[in-house]
């Protein structure tokens, strides 16, 4: 429960199979000789919500796109293993302001060739997932910030990712709210995907398997400390 790790996973373990990152000695600076932070080594399995946590600037973004591939890490490796589809969430909702709901979740679906009725289909069973089949009408513009948040996540869902990254989820939201998408990821996850969320937001952090903090890691720390990375709050 508190250390992330995969590697004993027995052969023939149909759990072996499932998506997972494997991250070895990470390190990682934009300016030469100054590490955000280094020999970070931590395996993120699926089924779980992982947390990043750390001051502003510490970075957790940046770690998010190591983990998404975005970024070439400066030191070490990571394995992305049965990662074949990436989803992000990002803390402001970026929708279509005049796109219903319902058209932002059925579109993943009619992007992969399915007809207009099977899409809107599948898209009412995941938003009544995220508890937005009320709401499948309203435009995007007119959704409170929960709602725009959820929706996001229910997007992401639509794509059936096995990678999701979300980049501070509740930083905007009342603690209602946020305590609604908490339990979103923990569902996203449950459904076979690897959630990594950075968040500064201790019921968030909660709410997650194990946490990972880069304030153990900064660069600053010259400590060659392999790690126990993770542990819970
Ligand atoms: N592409 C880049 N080039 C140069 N510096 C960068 C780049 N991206 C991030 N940085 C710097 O790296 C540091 C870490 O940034 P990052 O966004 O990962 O932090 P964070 O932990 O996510 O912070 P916050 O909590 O404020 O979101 C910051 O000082 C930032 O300015
Ligand atoms: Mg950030």
């Amino acid at each position: 429960m508190q250390r992330v790790n995969n590697h004993n996973a027995r052969k023939g373990d149909a759990r072996a199979l499932d998506p997972r990152l494997s991250l070895r000695d990470i390190g990682h600076s934009f300016v030469p000789g100054t590490y955000l932070f280094r020999h970070l080594t931590v395996d993120f399995a699926a089924g779980e919500v992982w947390g990043l946590k750390g001051p502003s600037g510490s970075g957790k973004s940046t770690l998010l796109s190591i983990v998404a591939g975005w970024e070439a890490p400066r030191e070490g490796s990571v394995a992305r293993i049965g990662i074949n589809t990436t989803r992000w969430v990002f803390q402001n909702p970026l929708g279509v302001a005049q796109r219903s709901v319902m058209d932002h979740v059925a579109l993943p679906f009619l992007a992969v060739g399915l007809g207009r009725q099977e899409a809107e289909h599948r898209a009412a069973d995941i938003l009544g997932a995220f508890g937005l089949e009320d709401s499948a009408d309203k435009r995007f513009s007119l959704l409170s910030g929960g709602e725009a948040q959820r929706l996001m996540l229910a997007r992401a869902a639509a794509g059936k990712p096995d990678l999701i990254l979300v980049d501070e989820p509740t930083a905007q939201l009342d603690r209602a709210t946020a305590a609604t998408v908490n339990g979103v990821l923990g569902a996203l996850a449950a459904s076979g995907a690897v959630v990594v969320v950075a968040s500064h937001d201790l019921e968030t952090l909660e709410a997650c398997k194990a946490v990972l903090d880069l304030q153990e890691f900064a660069g600053t720390n010259n400590e060659s400390h392999v790690i126990n990375p993770v542990g819970r709050l």
